[in-house]
């Protein structure tokens, strides 16, 4: 979702505004612009890829010492090329401009006012007021930087900001609340230094690995003299900065033709690297989610998740080992609606928020509601170590899996889910419930985990032979029982946001209950089909789906009990992982997800509407 890069130096940044955005591309994107400073101010933008973009400024002759640059999800306003940013105001001798991340929430009463000061505007967004404010307080007199810091004290809502000015050359100042906003620290030599502002560090890695996060309602000013921060009070401020651990090869395609084919394949690894801690002991242990932990779990009695999207099935699935193993009642809620609920809080609740990017709105504000509610141990399953979630949060457990570029998330939920099993566990240890033999045990198919994968991965053939039947589908139902519906669920996900086919998934036994009324020939039926407890009731309702003429596609298990038959399709995935089943089924709905993708030539890894980083609600 949106991004923003910035940029001084004493070199043209013109290419590295550019590649910024393109290492940002990955958010998800409608449009992109980028606007320069020399004498005066120009000003490129284009709908579509940030490669039109480039032979657009390549056609200008684009050259400056410093900019702005942004990727566009349209929120305000469709997608077109005046509501792409950077959006400028010009007026008396004074001319800014903007690019924004978020939504301000107070537009329309800025708006208003603006007008009424002779402002006029000539895009839809909520942006332009931000950029038409920041005009007024520069045309008063202030320099860039304060004048930013006078704008921001009169916006609501969620924002990162990036502007310049003609008139304060080698000048870029931005300021953050609730949507992410770095400081890259580039060199510096006798003539000068050069430094950055983006959204991810990903965006920075050409130029630097030095970043410091900008604290909510921090104004930053960068130069080639240096940089300086002042925070939501506007006292001077110091961000520690930090070496960046990314590496510039996690975000190389390499041998893969999509990201999403990438991420899928490199589960394996991602699963390894994140149980390091873990495999590598000989017992679980509550420290493993932090010093404070093992007092918090001691007291915990309830837990809540909330999470968002492919996060929120993760946090499904958590229910079922949570309960079943660690013996704690769990709820798990879609932030998006818990934020805006009268819910009652009950006391010694542990909330677990689970975030691949950890900077989704809905998500973060779920926390937040959830603090205003007195529940005050906090724990954040995160992917990304600096994201506001991990420093919003008492406990924190990273997910190794690397970036996720792709914006169907895989890498990151099977992640999820092997942490969240290993949170069942020590739970469950603390509490007595399990025996130590039954830990080694469990300990074991963690470490065989990879391997069981990779394993699973084998039956891409296969997959692919099925994703040729699919792509001409307009619908397709998913089906799973118990642990397993929430992995039907995500299975529906992935197959409607990377090949546009409605998905639903039911838990089987409902089926007869309404959606059996929508199976006939022309509705494909996946049916997650692991050789567990439930297979024999499972078994029935696929009988009730053949019945109706539904053609069936079932994952199972070696050994499994289904038979081939006329419109029953099996494909083996191999032993029966027990309770880590479902982090094994998940991967071949991944698979036909991609791969039915590709047979209807969507665009897989930045399929339409969607964003890889949610950071607006
Ligand atoms: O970064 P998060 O895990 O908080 O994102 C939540 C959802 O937006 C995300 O899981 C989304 O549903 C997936 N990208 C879909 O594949």
């Amino acid at each position: 979702m949106c991004g923003i890069v910035g940029a001084v130096a004493q070199r043209n940044v013109v290419p590295i505004l550019i590649e910024g955005l393109r290492r940002l591309e990955y958010r998800g994107y409608d449009s992109a612009g980028i606007a320069i400073l020399n004498a005066g101010m120009e000003r490129v933008r284009s709908v579509g890829r940030v490669s039109d973009l480039e032979a657009r400024a390549r056609e200008m002759h684009a050259i400056a010492p410093t900019g702005i640059a942004h990727t566009r999800w349209a929120t305000h306003g469709g997608v077109s090329e005046k509501n792409a940013h950077p959006h400028f105001s010009s007026r008396d001798g004074v001319e800014v401009s903007v690019v924004h991340n978020g939504i301000i929430e107070n537009h329309e009463a800025l708006r208003a006012r603006l007008l009424g000061a002779g402002y006029r505007f000539v895009s839809d967004t909520d942006t332009e007021v931000i950029a038409h404010l920041l005009h007024s307080h520069v045309a008063s007199g202030l320099k860039l930087f304060e004048a930013m810091q006078r704008t921001v004290r009169e916006l609501d809502g969620a924002y990162a900001i990036a502007a310049i000015r003609v008139g304060e050359p080698h000048t870029v100042v931005g300021s953050r609340r609730g949507s992410p906003l770095l400081l890259g620290v580039g060199e510096s030599n006798p003539e000068g230094c050069e430094n950055f502002l983006a959204s991810d560090t990903s965006a920075l890695l050409q130029v630097t690995r030095r970043v410091a996060y900008l604290e909510d309602g921090d104004v930053v000013r960068i130069g080639t003299d240096g940089y300086s921060i002042v925070d939501a009070e506007g006292k001077p401020a110091r961000r520690p900065i930090v070496e960046s651990q990314l590496s510039a090869e996690s975000i190389d395609l390499g041998r893969y033709e999509h990201y999403m084919q990438k991420e899928i394949f490199e589960q394996p690894g991602a699963i390894a690297n994140t149980l390091e801690m873990v495999t590598n002991a000989s017992s679980v242990s509550a420290g493993l989610f932090g010093a404070e932990a093992d007092e918090i779990f001691a007291r915990t009695k309830h837990i809540l998740i909330l999470a968002c999207g492919t996060s929120y099935h993760a946090g499904l699935v958590a229910k079922y080992w949570l309960e079943a193993i660690a013996g704690i009642p769990v709820s798990v809620e879609i932030a998006s609606e818990y934020r805006y609920r009268d819910s009652v809080a009950l006391p010694k609740t542990l909330v677990v928020t689970v975030s691949q990017s950890g900077e989704t709105a809905d998500t973060l504000a779920a926390l937040q509601h959830a603090t205003t509610l007195g529940l005050r141990d906090s724990l954040s399953i995160c992917n990304v170590p600096e994201s506001a979630l991990v420093r919003q949060s008492r406990l924190r457990f990273l997910t190794r899996a690397g970036p996720e570029i792709g914006v169907a998330s895989t890498k990151a939920f099977t992640t999820q889910l092997t942490v969240l099993f290993v949170l069942a566990l020590v739970l469950a240890r603390q509490r007595r419930r399990l025996a130590p033999s039954r830990e080694q045990e469990l300990l074991a198919q963690l470490r065989h985990l990879p391997a069981a994968m990779n394993h699973v991965l084998a039956c891409e053939d296969a997959v692919r032979h099925w994703a040729n039947r699919f792509a001409p589908k307009q619908h397709a139902l998913f089906l799973g029982r118990g642990v397993h519906f929430p992995i039907a669920q995500e299975g529906a996900l992935k197959l409607k946001e990377i090949s546009y086919i409605h998905a639903e998934a039911y838990a089987a036994g409902e089926l007869k209950h309404g959606p059996l009324a929508l199976v006939d020939r022309d509705m494909p039926v996946v049916v997650v089909a692991p050789n567990d407890a439930l297979i024999e009731k499972l078994k029935s309702n696929l009988h009730e789906v053949r019945a109706r003429g539904g053609e069936l596609f079932v994952f199972a298990d070696r050994d499994t009990l289904i038979e081939p038959s006329d419109g029953i399709n099996i494909i083996n995935l191999g032993d029966h992982a027990g309770l880590l089943s479902p982090i094994l089924h998940v991967v071949p709905l991944q698979l036909l997800a991609y791969h039915v993708a590709l047979v209807r030539g969507t665009d897989v890894d930045k399929p339409r509407n969607l964003a890889n980083s949610v950071t607006v609600e």
